[in-house]
């Protein structure tokens, strides 16, 4: 999972933007929570295989028809692709220029990963279509935007990560080969989920996705802090839910979540293995620019997905969680492991951080009313620009709050091991 951050990249005058447009704008989901009904029982083939073999070449396009039919809400808050400077990338893991790359340790998270524990995991039965066909109503609708965002989000680590497999195989081809079976390992859970739409008539179309979703460029150093905190707020996601719905089996009404336990040790890999990654460039942790970049992307990260679920609490309520608890266990649990490694973090304890967070809920609630109004686009966006002004000024104060100095790289020694 690489992809739930979104507020460090404003889309400047696309805030709740709906269109129906093909290619090259915005991308094919509908993840905004608004869904052509004309469309929605569309069943649509899968394009992509969830096989380690399979994934050395991207998906082929499907024709823009089929996926322009589908209704567009791209919004500041939906899952994006990301792409980085290669290059720069090939130097930064070149063992002759960096003497801080630790090959062995690198060779033993290779093995880590070739060991492949998850293998036979993601079995599918026939309790899903019997649970999915139980689900009818508004949460049925909830649940498929569900597996569609968190789709494109593993999607979106896939395609990153196999990109730079391939593009770092001469430079450090230990590195490289982590970053296939990564994305090995991304392909299998965004097919699962992709499986999981289809129990409810539904796929996205993969293949099209590559093709005609924007990328947000990042450069290396912020890939690094934004992939590894998506790592590990989705391990703490998925441990969260999954560890719930066993205590309370009444609330587990579709089957996807009783994988979520072997499921979350990826992510956890994952994080694990974007932390031995920064030890190897210290630069990118050691100094005062570090440590406002590392406090800017863990807020950024936050705060996303805050929003994100708070338009959303009817999901985390049909399965019996209360959506701010949840979100404030998550991310209490993801900031502790990334003190361990980031040399700075938000105070995410203290009371004021949840305070600001839920002012930001109630503000962005009033930009997309603002959105959806009979209005015309001139009078939204003017509507819009003091909702934008506070949104932006709640987010200074929180990013202002005194941080927690953390992490080392000295300490932070990287043992592979299972987080229960
Ligand atoms: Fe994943
Ligand atoms: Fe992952």
């Amino acid at each position: 999972m690489a992809a739930e951050m979104a507020i460090v990249k404003p889309i400047v005058g696309k805030f709740g933007c709906s269109s129906t447009t093909t290619a090259p704008t915005p991308g094919v989901v509908i993840l905004g929570g608004r869904r052509n009904p004309r469309t929605s029982n569309a069943a649509m083939k899968i394009r992509m295989s969830s096989a380690a073999t399979d994934t050395s070449a991207p998906p082929p396009p499907r024709p823009a028809k089929k996926a322009a039919k589908q209704g567009i809400n791209e919004t500041l808050l939906t899952p994006r692709f990301y792409t980085t400077d290669f290059d720069e990338m090939e130097t930064l893991f070149n063992t002759e220029i960096n003497k801080n790359l630790n090959q062995a340790e690198f060779e033993a998270l290779l093995q880590e990963f070739k060991t492949d524990y998850n293998q036979t995991h993601f079995v599918r039965n026939k309790e899903f279509k019997e649970a999915a066909d139980k689900l009818q109503g508004p949460l049925r609708q909830i649940f498929v935007e569900f597996l569609e965002r968190s789709c494109t989000a593993e999607f979106s680590g896939f395609l990153l990560y196999k990109e730079l497999g391939r593009r770092l195989k001469k430079t450090n081809p230990v590195v490289a080969e982590i970053f296939s079976l990564m994305s090995r390992d991304e392909a299998r859970h965004a097919g699962f989920l992709n499986k999981g739409l289809s129990d409810f008539n539904l796929a996205l179309d993969l293949g099209f996705l590559t093709k005609a979703r924007k990328y947000t460029f990042f450069k290396p150093k912020f890939i690094f802090y934004a992939t590894y905190l998506s790592e590990k707020i989705g391990y703490w996601r998925y441990i969260t839910i999954y560890r719930h719905l066993k205590a309370n089996p009444e609330y587990q009404c579709y089957p996807i979540f009783k994988y979520f336990e072997n499921w979350c040790q990826d992510e956890n890999r994952h994080g694990d293995f974007f932390s031995a990654l920064m030890k190897a460039q210290p630069q990118f942790l050691n100094d005062w620019k570090a440590k406002l970049w590392a406090r800017f992307f863990c807020l950024s990260v936050y705060v996303t997905m805050y929003l994100n679920d708070c338009q959303r609490t009817a999901f985390y309520e049909g399965i019996g969680l209360n959506t701010k608890e949840f979100d404030m266990h998550v991310i209490i649990e993801t900031n502790r492991t990334t003190a361990r490694i980031f040399p700075a973090v938000p105070d995410v304890e203290n009371p004021e951080f949840k305070m600001r967070l839920d002012r930001m809920v109630e503000i962005n609630q009033k930009l997309v009313a603002a959105g959806e109004g009979e209005d015309i686009a001139l009078v939204k966006n003017l509507k819009r620009i003091p909702l934008v002004a506070a949104l932006a000024s709640e987010l200074l104060a929180t990013y202002l709050m005194k941080p927690i100095e953390s992490g080392s790289v000295d300490i932070a020694e990287f043992e592979p091991q299972l987080v229960y």
